[in-house]
């Protein structure tokens, strides 16, 4: 939106112009990709150059790209489809060990599992800055490794930031003969991503945070790995993912990830640095504020906070009527305020999770962008302080009354 300041890259990251430029031009390509005449062989070769740029990117062999609807799908795929082959090979196989601040396209999935396929999900817990506690996985894992279907932890986190020790989690993984699944939707757009050296057997990838189209994505699956499909059809990409191939996504994802990779040198230090200014000028300005992942690893392009006093809703909607476009980073459900089931994850109080807001930074963000948080920021969090005064306190556990 012109005017905006745009500040939630991580929730989706606006199409990069040569993303849009390669759309336009294999949407005026005709035919299906599955065709045997001069069309469907145009069509195929978008598709397949895609397929070779998006391997080029992400460091893995092009016949490891499976092309998904996006990155729900490409988690769903992974997890149930690693789940179900591995329990076909050994009923004892029930037990799914996800870490615990998981994005719900891979924790509900697992937990969809436990009631169609009689799953037994374990959340491995984290740390306070939200990593992993790799101990805790490999005495999970020692504990029944033969029960063990597969394992999926997130490279870096969509709401607080935190980079996972993914390498780790992998090597306790792959010690008892384990697959491990992982979602790098976020960390591909700040990091440097190598997926041969990282060795993952399925890894999810999302067009849209990295400036390509909404509803595309990848599965990488390294080779030999075996998946069970979710979708049944015409056989399209080896049988994991049927339905006719879209060549225009495919294109436009795949250049927007190679202008992703090819800029990320200078782009990761420049937004870390925006990062850390608007960090430290939002504290400078509102004090009691809380910054969520101060140090350690974590995404050049996540900034979350506490604003204790404030209302996450209030503090987003205060933003946003001064044109700024941030995160509440907290899911409504039927009306109530929920805390982060990350926040929570991490020890953070639900009374405190509550007050989160999340800055996302990306492609388009200036200096102007973080100017215009400082120059707001003081005056927002005291509207939200007298909205929280006048409402009184949030509702707190159930009480003895039924309701
Ligand atoms: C960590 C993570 N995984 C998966 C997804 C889902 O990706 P998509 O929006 O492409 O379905 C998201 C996006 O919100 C995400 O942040």
């Amino acid at each position: 939106v012109p005017g905006t300041v745009y500040l939630d890259h991580a929730a989706t990251s606006p199409m990069r112009a040569v993303a849009l430029a390669a759309y336009a031009g294999a949407a005026a390509v005709a035919g299906n990709a599955s065709a045997g005449h001069a069309a469907g062989r145009a069509a195929r070769r978008v598709v397949e150059d895609a397929r070779e740029s998006v391997a080029a990117s992400l460091g893995c062999g092009p016949t490891e790209v499976v092309l998904t609807a996006g990155g729900t799908e490409a988690d769903n795929l992974g997890v149930v489809g690693l789940h179900r082959v591995r329990r076909a090979e050994d009923r004892a196989r029930r037990r799914v060990l996800v870490s615990a601040v998981e994005h719900p396209a891979v924790s509900a999935a697992a937990d969809a599992l436990a009631t169609t396929d009689r799953a037994v999900v374990e959340r491995i817990p984290v740390d306070r800055r939200g990593a992993v506690d790799v101990a805790a996985l490999a005495a999970a894992l020692a504990a029944d490794p033969a029960a063990v279907s597969l394992v999926a932890c997130m490279w870096a986190n969509n709401e607080v930031g935190t980079v996972q020790p993914v390498a780790d989690v992998v090597a306790a993984a792959h010690a008892h003969g384990v697959p491990v699944h992982v979602d790098a939707v976020q960390a591909v757009p700040g990091l440097a991503v190598d997926l041969a050296a990282l060795g993952a057997d399925t890894v999810a990838v999302s067009g849209h945070k990295v400036g390509g189209p909404v509803r595309s994505g990848a599965l990488v699956v390294r080779s030999g790995t075996s998946l069970a499909p979710l979708l049944h059809g015409g056989g399209q990409e080896r049988g994991l993912r049927p339905g006719t191939l879209d060549p225009a996504a495919s294109a436009a994802f795949a250049a927007a990830l190679a202008e992703t990779a090819a800029q990320r040198p200078g782009e990761a230090p420049r937004l870390a640095r925006l990062r850390d200014r608007l960090l430290a000028g939002v504290v400078e300005r509102v004090p009691e504020a809380v910054v969520t992942v101060p140090d350690g690893d974590r995404l050049p392009g996540i900034a979350h906070l506490t604003f204790p006093g404030c209302d996450g809703e209030s503090l987003q909607f205060l933003l946003d009527s001064r044109g700024i476009a941030a995160s509440a980073a907290s899911a409504c459900a039927a009306g109530v305020l929920r805390p982060s089931a990350v926040l929570l994850a991490m020890g953070v109080p639900a009374d405190r999770a509550r007050t989160s807001v999340r800055f996302s930074l990306g492609h388009t963000s200036t200096d102007d962008d973080v100017d215009a948080v400082l120059a707001a920021v003081a005056e927002v969090a005291d509207g939200a302080r007298r909205v929280a005064a006048a409402m009184g306190p949030p509702p707190g556990p159930p009480s003895g009354r039924a309701a």
